[in-house]
């Protein structure tokens, strides 16, 4: 089990090139639904998703920056906002973990689906988000999130390198 879970962390990167293979509304419920399992303030759950499909808005979206246009190749974006007017905490800035942690979720599912992914971060660019708002008919008091780009890689893609974890022992500054 333990073996297993970090296989899928191990496998899991970042996918740009995707097949026209697509992904059926099953899997993308399956996907959603292991972002509603991850840890969040108060058991907020704030995330809501906006399931793109339509190649027009992908590829709308994908033109909003360089390092997007795997979005117009994928089976499927999702967009994730919140709705900070409902969220459970003064400190609202806890929603970007909250919404982190259900994106990791989703991208760790989708790898052991066989299925690429590609995580866009739009909060906290307000230019971006706002570009984005405009594509998707988001109301102006929602706040966007990321976009996540799901699909088939068509390319065995390198795995992007890690570095060695920084450790410290009992207090700051201390080796084992
Ligand atoms: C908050 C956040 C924002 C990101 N935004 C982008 C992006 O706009 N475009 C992109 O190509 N990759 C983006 N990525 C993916 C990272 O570049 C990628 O995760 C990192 O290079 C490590 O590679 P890996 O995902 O293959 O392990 C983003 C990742 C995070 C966590």
């Amino acid at each position: 089990m333990e073996r297993e879970i970090l296989e899928i962390i191990r496998k899991r990167k970042s996918v740009r090139k995707f097949s026209d293979r697509t992904i059926s509304d099953v899997q993308i419920k399956t996907l959603l639904e292991a972002g509603q399992q991850a840890p969040s303030v108060r058991n907020g759950q704030p995330w809501q998703y906006i399931v793109i499909k339509n190649q027009e808005n992908k590829r709308a979206l994908s033109a909003l920056k360089g390092s997007w246009h795997p979005l117009s190749q994928s089976a499927v974006g999702l967009c994730m906002f919140v709705d900070l007017q409902e969220y459970p905490s003064t400190h609202k800035e806890f929603f970007a973990q909250d919404c982190a942690a259900a994106t990791e979720n989703i991208l760790l599912t989708a790898a052991a689906m066989g299925i690429g992914s590609l995580w866009m971060g739009v909060y906290p660019n307000v230019t971006l988000e706002m570009a984005v708002k405009n594509i998707l008919k988001v109301p102006a008091e929602k706040t966007v999130f990321n976009l996540i780009a799901l699909g088939y890689e068509t390319e065995n893609e390198r795995k992007a390198h890690r570095k060695e974890p920084i450790i410290y022992w009992e207090c700051y500054g201390r080796s084992q």
